[in-house]
C-alpha cells in the first residue's frame, strides 16, 4: 500500500470471529489462503445454516402442511417459523406476506405474471432503469409481448446514479409498475427506493424493488419503503441456494391470481372448479424447498445477532478502504462511483481483459467475478464488455483487500 491511501477506522467489529464461523473462508486456493470477493453472486454459508440443514434432514426430514405424524408437524413448525422471522427481518404486518420462492428471479417473474399479466394491458407502461440485472428486464419484457404494455428505461449518469429529473419525466397515466434494484450488482449504487415508491405512488403504479444485492449489506424495512413487493435471494444472504422470498402487500397479493397450479395452494379441486388457498400458501404450490427456507431463517437468525446496522457500517468503511486501494492502482479504472454505494467495487483495467485478471487472481487464491454481470445493459452504457467485480461482505477484511491490490499490481506487471 501507498501512502496516497489513507486508512479509515473500522468500528468495533470482531471479523475473525466472524470467519471463524464460515468453514469454507478457512480453506486454500492453488495454494494460497482463499480470499473470497464474489459475494455478490453467492455468499458463503456459517455452521449455523449448515447444521440447520442437516439437522433437518437428520432430525425430521417430513413433508409440511399435509401430516399429522409428528416429523411434519416438526417440519411445519420450523417452515412457518422461518415465515415469521423473515417477516420481522423485513419489518412486513403479516407473515401473510412473506412468499417463499427459489429467489429474486422467482419473485419477479411472479409479480410480472400474476399481478402484470392480470392487470396490464396495450399502452400500458413499465419503468425500469438502465441499471438493471437481466432479471429486472427479461421478465418485463416478457409481459410487453404478452399484453402489449410498453417498457421505459430510466437512464444512469456517468456515476451510475439514477437520473430522477427523468425518472419523473416517464412517470405518466399510463405507468402501471416501476421495478428498480435497491442496490445495482454491476455498479454497487443504492438507489432511493422510498422516493421512487412516493413518485411511482402519485402517479398511480406500484413499485417491484429487486432487492438481492441490498438484503445482506442493509436492514430491511418494507414497511419504511412502502414498496408494493419486495424480491430477495436467500443464497446472497448466507442461506441457501435455491429460495428466495417475495414480499408482497397483502391487499395486492390477496387480489392476483395464483402463478402456479398444484399441491398447497388449493382449498378444494373438483374437475368443474378450484377453490384457492388462503396466503401464503396460493404461491407456493407443491412441496417447496422445505430445508431451504429453514436453513434461511437460520441464517436471517445470525446476521440478526450481528446486527445488521453493525453489519452496514462495516462493509461501509471497508468499501471505502478498498475504493481508496483501487484508486492507487495503475490503470485502474473504477465503473459504478455513485454518492450512495454498498457493498461493490467494479472495474477495468488498461490492457488487460477483465477474464485474464479474473484468472491472475484465481492463481493468488483470489476470487472475483469478471464479465457481464447479467447486466449487459450497463457495460453497453459504459462502452465496455465487462468489468472485473469485487464484492464485499461482512466477512471480508482490509488484509483481503491489501492482497487484492497486490494481485492487481501483479497483473500489471505480467501486461507490461
Ligand atoms: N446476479 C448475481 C451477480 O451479480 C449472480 O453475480
Amino acid at each position: 500500500m501507498t501512502a496516497a491511501v489513507q486508512p479509515v477506522d473500522a468500528p468495533e467489529f470482531p471479523v475473525h470471529s466472524y470467519r471463524a464461523d464460515f468453514p469454507v473462508l478457512a480453506r486454500k486456493v492453488r495454494d494460497k489462503p482463499l480470499v473470497y470477493l464474489d459475494n455478490a453472486a453467492t455468499a458463503q454459508k456459517p455452521r449455523r445454516v449448515l447444521e440447520t440443514l442437516d439437522e433437518y434432514y437428520r432430525g425430521y426430514n417430513s413433508n409440511i402442511h399435509r401430516g399429522v405424524h409428528t416429523l411434519s408437524e416438526l417440519a411445519t413448525e420450523a417452515y412457518e417459523a422461518a415465515r415469521k422471522k423473515i417477516q420481522t427481518f423485513i419489518n412486513a404486518a403479516s407473515h401473510q406476506e412473506i412468499i417463499f420462492v427459489r429467489g429474486t428471479t422467482e419473485g419477479i417473474n411472479l409479480v410480472a405474471q400474476s399481478y402484470g399479466r392480470s392487470r396490464l394491458g396495450a399502452g400500458d407502461e413499465i419503468i425500469v432503469s438502465e441499471m438493471e440485472h437481466h432479471s429486472n428486464i427479461v421478465p418485463w419484457q416478457l409481459l410487453c409481448e404478452q399484453t402489449g404494455a410498453l417498457l421505459k428505461v430510466i437512464p444512469i449518469n456517468d456515476a451510475g446514479e439514477l437520473d430522477m429529473d427523468e425518472y419523473k419525466n416517464l412517470l405518466g397515466d399510463n405507468t402501471r409498475i416501476v421495478a428498480v434494484g435497491h442496490v445495482s450488482n454491476a455498479l454497487g449504487t443504492i438507489n432511493p427506493v422510498a422516493e421512487i415508491t412516493a413518485l411511482a405512488h402519485a402517479a398511480g403504479a406500484v413499485t417491484v424493488i429487486d432487492g438481492a444485492q441490498a438484503a445482506p449489506h442493509t436492514r430491511l424495512d418494507v414497511a419504511a419503503l412502502d414498496c408494493d413487493f419486495y424480491a430477495f435471494s436467500g443464497h446472497k444472504l448466507f442461506g441457501p441456494t435455491g429460495i428466495g422470498v417475495l414480499y408482497g402487500k397483502q391487499a395486492l397479493l390477496d387480489a392476483m391470481p395464483p402463478y402456479h397450479g398444484g399441491g398447497d395452494m388449493i382449498k378444494m379441486v373438483t374437475f368443474e372448479k378450484t377453490l384457492y388457498n388462503d396466503l401464503p400458501c396460493k404461491f407456493e404450490a407443491g412441496t417447496p424447498y422445505i430445508a431451504g427456507v429453514i436453513g434461511l431463517g437460520a441464517a436471517v437468525d445470525y446476521v440478526n445477532e450481528i446486527d445488521m446496522d453493525r453489519i452496514r457500517d462495516y462493509e461501509h468503511e471497508l468499501l471505502q478502504y478498498a475504493t481508496l486501494a483501487a484508486a492507487d492502482v495503475q490503470g485502474l479504472k473504477p465503473i459504478g462511483t455513485a454518492a450512495q454505494k454498498a457493498g461493490i467495487l467494479s472495474f477495468v483495467m488498461d490492457g488487460i481483459h477483465p477474464h485474464d485478471l479474473g484468472t491472475i487472481l484465481d492463481h493468488e487464491g483470489i476470487a472475483i467475478r469478471t464479465g457481464h454481470h447479467c447486466a449487459m445493459p450497463v457495460m453497453e452504457r459504459y462502452g465496455i464488455p465487462a468489468t472485473a467485480r469485487a464484492s464485499f461482505a461482512f466477512y471480508n477484511t482490509r488484509e483481503e483487500v491489501d492482497k487484492l491490490v497486490a494481485g492487481l499490481d501483479k497483473a500489471n506487471n505480467i501486461f507490461k
